[in-house]
């Protein structure tokens, strides 16, 4: 599970005290936790304990103007992989029955994008209501998955099924759900290329541009998640190395493209990476000294290997899907299907990065998918929702190749 995030979204509950512990557990096994707790529960937990718990901010009001700058409420539901809600009180189910967004806890569960776990906690009766039955029926057959709950003693003194699960079965049907996840890309190898190059002008200098590797990073931990056996390939950045991944650093072009080839063979290759166009024709051995009088030096450019069209040309060395990024300022689609034709690969992700758009070296990213088939629009989301989502397009087309 290490490098997994868990938002936990804490209702209200007099079981609410054991999610600490559920928090130690996944802590313990290298789970990201960040919580969300109701008005509700907080009756029943402090923000401070959780806090302390988790390592981070505990998250409570819609309206927070300080939370909103740091981290909207949209983003805060997609930067998870899995949502947890424990306690799941007959109120929040309800809720959630019903698409009621009025507070941060629900709001969160209307906009996440990925899979809801709930951990129900309530009086027998209420669990019983045909009401909470209906609504947890409806929320099962929209893919939310129910630990619990269990059978016993309740805190208001009668007996039944309404008891939070331990939190060692939640725990346990977290570590599940990862497992499942964790296999869809199970065998594969994948090869993703970040940041930008920086290609020599003298030692001391050098040519670079703005990439700051976040996207391709967060691609290579996705898909590392997903259980491929992950290459980054990657130029100068200040990105952490994702968990689980073979990362090899690079300088140049040149030594970006090597380090593919090395690399090889590889079932899925993504090239997220700023490749400089060109590199000085020749590079000094020492640094360029400036003498007084003497004209500026003139830089002259050869082109760099591209490192797309080659790994799309590989002959059987190819990878069974190369994808591409199209960095744009105008035209996004249109140039950008061009180019997926040009360099040969399966797919492009095209990004618009006109200036406004904060996409270089920004959190968001708003891009379009192109294929064979067309191209597909995807909302404007963190660049780590759109790793999340582009592993799992390429879990999906290499099963299906795989059956074909
Ligand atoms: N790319 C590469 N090697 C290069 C140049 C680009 O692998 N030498 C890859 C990038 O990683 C990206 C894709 O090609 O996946 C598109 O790069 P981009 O810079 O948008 O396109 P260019 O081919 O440079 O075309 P243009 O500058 O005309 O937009």
């Amino acid at each position: 599970m290490d490098g997994n995030r868990v938002l936990l979204i804490v209702s209200g509950g007099i079981a609410a005290y054991k999610v600490l512990e559920l928090i130690r557990r996944l802590r313990e096994r290298g789970v990201a936790v960040r919580c969300i707790l109701t008005r509700a529960g907080s009756e029943f937990v402090t923000p401070l304990s959780l806090s302390a718990i988790t390592e981070d901010k505990v998250y409570g009001e819609l309206f927070s103007l300080t939370d909103e700058a740091e981290m909207g409420h949209i983003q805060l539901s997609r930067d998870a992989d899995l949502v947890v809600v424990a306690p799941a009180s007959a109120d929040i189910l309800a809720k959630m029955a019903a698409g009621l967004a009025d507070d941060l806890a629900t709001t969160a569960l209307l906009a996440t994008d990925k899979p809801v776990m709930a951990a129900p906690a309530m009086n027998v009766r209420m669990w019983e209501h045909s009401a909470t039955q209906a609504n947890i029926a409806t929320l099962a057959a929209r893919g939310v998955t129910f630990v619990g709950p269990d059978e016993g003693d309740m805190a208001c003194g009668e007996y039944g099924f309404g008891r939070m699960s331990e939190p060692a079965a939640i725990l346990a049907a977290v570590e599940q759900h990862f497992a499942a996840a964790q296999g869809q890309l199970a065998g594969v190898r994948a090869l993703v290329t970040s940041g930008p190059t920086h290609e020599p002008i003298d030692p001391v200098r050098f040519i670079g541009n703005r990439s700051s590797g976040r996207q391709g990073h967060a691609i290579a931990a996705a898909l590392a998640r997903l259980g491929a056996e992950t290459v980054l390939v990657s130029g100068p950045t200040h990105q952490p190395d994702p968990n689980g991944v073979q990362v090899v650093s690079v300088q140049t072009a040149q030594d970006m493209l090597n380090a593919c080839e090395d690399a090889l063979p590889v079932d899925v290759a993504v090239c997220a990476a700023a490749v400089a166009d060109w590199r000085v024709a020749a590079a000094a051995d020492q640094k360029i000294k400036k003498k007084d009088g003497s004209t500026p030096p003139t830089l002259s450019f050869v082109e760099n290997p591209d490192i797309l069209k080659t790994l799309s040309n590989a002959g059987n060395k190819r990878p069974a899907l190369v994808i591409g990024f199209a960095a744009e300022t105008e035209k996004v689609v249109a140039n950008a299907t061009a180019k997926r034709r040009r360099k040969g690969c399966d797919w492009i992700v095209a990004n618009d990065v006109s200036p406004g758009t904060g996409t270089f070296g920004g959190e968001r990213n708003a891009v379009h998918v192109i294929d064979a088939e067309g191209a597909e629009d995807w909302p404007a989301m963190s660049k780590g929702s759109v790793a999340d989502r582009l592993a799992q397009r390429i879990a999906t087309a290499l099963a299906k190749d795989a059956a074909e």
